[in-house]
């Protein structure tokens, strides 16, 4: 049959499965290891709602087979938050700036801001649009997602009407 060992760090822990040749690593991880941050919007490598960290570089995880990732290391949007459940300080922001309405964008925006924060970029409105652009969000307008990671940066970001004295 056409089934495959593979051996992944996922989220700093190791896993063993066994997958089609034809499984991608976004089923693999939601279906197999339960990990739900990685969203599937399109499965066409477009909208960003898959964006995990494969070995260090982001990576749309429906267009990678699960053969692929072997003996590679994974980080999903699960490896953010402390093992308590605290919320890191970007999750914080985006909390306080309403950056999230049904969620669906979130784990793969949180991945990709999470990169783009770490690569010591210039913080601003326009760097953090540009980061961006591969992940679509339906819901939000971009506007708080935009601010939330400003305010991680440390750049300059308006609180969403009504938390401004908070
Ligand atoms: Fe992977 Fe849309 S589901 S980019
Ligand atoms: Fe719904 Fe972005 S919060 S798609």
């Amino acid at each position: 049959p056409d089934l495959h060992p593979i051996t992944v760090t996922v989220d700093g822990e190791e896993h063993e499965g066994v997958v089609s040749s034809r499984k991608l690593l976004v089923h693999w991880l939601r279906d197999d290891l339960d990990r739900r941050g990685p969203k599937i919007g399109c499965d066409t490598g477009n909208c960003g709602a898959c964006t995990v960290k494969w070995d260090g570089k982001l990576a749309k995880s429906c267009m990678i087979l699960a053969v692929q990732a072997d003996g590679s290391e994974v980080d999903t949007a699960a490896s953010l938050a402390a093992e308590d459940g605290t919320l890191n300080d970007l999750q914080q922001k985006f909390k306080e700036h309403h950056a999230l309405q049904c969620g669906y964008c979130t784990s793969g925006m949180l991945m990709t801001a999470t990169d783009f924060l770490e690569s010591g970029e210039e913080v601003s409105n326009e760097s953090v649009r540009r980061a961006l652009k591969g992940n679509i969000c339906r819901c939000t307008g971009y506007e708080n997602i935009v601010n939330a990671v400003c305010a991680a940066g440390g750049a300059d970001a308006p609180l969403p009407h009504g938390r401004d004295t908070e």
